[in-house]
């Protein structure tokens, strides 16, 4: 798989503070691939993506197809945990703003934004004002919003870490079945190890002091509910290597 987006010697202070919160560190998004980033709270992983996105300046090498990453850019979408929609406007609306401020055609707008409601299971709430969804329906629009452009890498912030065990399983598949189908590539933190086993191809593993990821894992348990598992030997597996993540973030 070619490298989408390459981190070397990445280091981040914030403004504010003399402490880096990031030191040295080197991790690669490859082409089409789930990176997942786990770890303690505070120990640095908003302030990657941050960094990823072009929110914020990081020092040493930090380059999407080659291009190093300084600013903010459509090419980069970014979903939060609780994402902020318009919420006067429609469904429709908030899926098309962004192609809408990029000057696309109405017809190109309706046929891209109509696809995305299918994929999303919002077809018949294409009108509905967004004031008006569940906090599930409301990150489905967030993520439609940010798939209409197309971006090839998609950020996501602990996206379902609002949602209720049911609608995050949901949420799960969802995630799975538009990477298959749009083909971009996706680096998504959350806290929890069963959803990081379910969406990874890989996972990036920091802990409470080094300052940097330790270790990345692949994972062969990727497409794996493990709520939803009855086969011991696999259940057996998959424990043993959740737990060598929980040991290294524990380090
Ligand atoms: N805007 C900021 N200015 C200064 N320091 C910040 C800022 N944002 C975060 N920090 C500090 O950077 C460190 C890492 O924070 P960050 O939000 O990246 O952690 P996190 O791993 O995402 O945690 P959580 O799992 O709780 O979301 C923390 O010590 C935090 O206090
Ligand atoms: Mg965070």
């Amino acid at each position: 798989m070619d490298t989408l987006v390459k981190a070397q010697n990445l280091s981040i202070k914030y403004p504010n503070s003399d402490e880096p919160v990031i030191i040295d560190t080197n991790f690669e998004i490859k082409d089409n691939e789930i990176f997942v980033l786990v770890g303690p709270s505070g120990c640095g992983k908003s302030t990657i993506l941050q960094a990823l996105a072009g929110f914020i300046q990081a020092d040493g090498v930090l380059t999407m197809n080659g291009q190093t990453i300084d600013t903010p850019d459509w090419q980069r979408g970014v979903v939060f945990q609780n994402s902020s929609l318009y919420p006067w406007f429609t469904v429709k609306d908030n899926v098309g703003f962004g192609l809408k401020a990029r000057q696309f055609s109405k017809a190109d707008i309706e046929k891209r934004v109509a696809y995305l409601l299918d994929l999303i299971g919002l077809s018949d709430q294409g009108n509905t004002k967004t004031f008006e969804l569940s906090g599930g329906m409301r990150q489905r629009v967030a993520i439609a919003r940010v798939l209409a452009n197309k971006s090839p890498l998609l950020l996501m912030d602990e996206p379902f870490g609002a949602l209720d065990a049911f609608t995050r399983a949901k949420m799960q598949k969802l995630i799975l079945d538009i990477w298959r189908q749009e083909k971009t590539s996706i680096f998504m933190i959350t806290h929890d190890l069963n959803e990081a086993i379910r969406c990874g191809n890989r996972i990036a593993i920091m802990n409470n002091h080094d300052k940097k990821i330790i270790e990345i894992k692949d994972n062969p348990f990727q497409n794996i509910d493990v709520e939803e598992l009855d086969d011991f030997e696999l259940e057996r597996k998959i424990d043993k290597y959740r737990k060598s993540i929980l040991e290294l973030i524990n380090q």
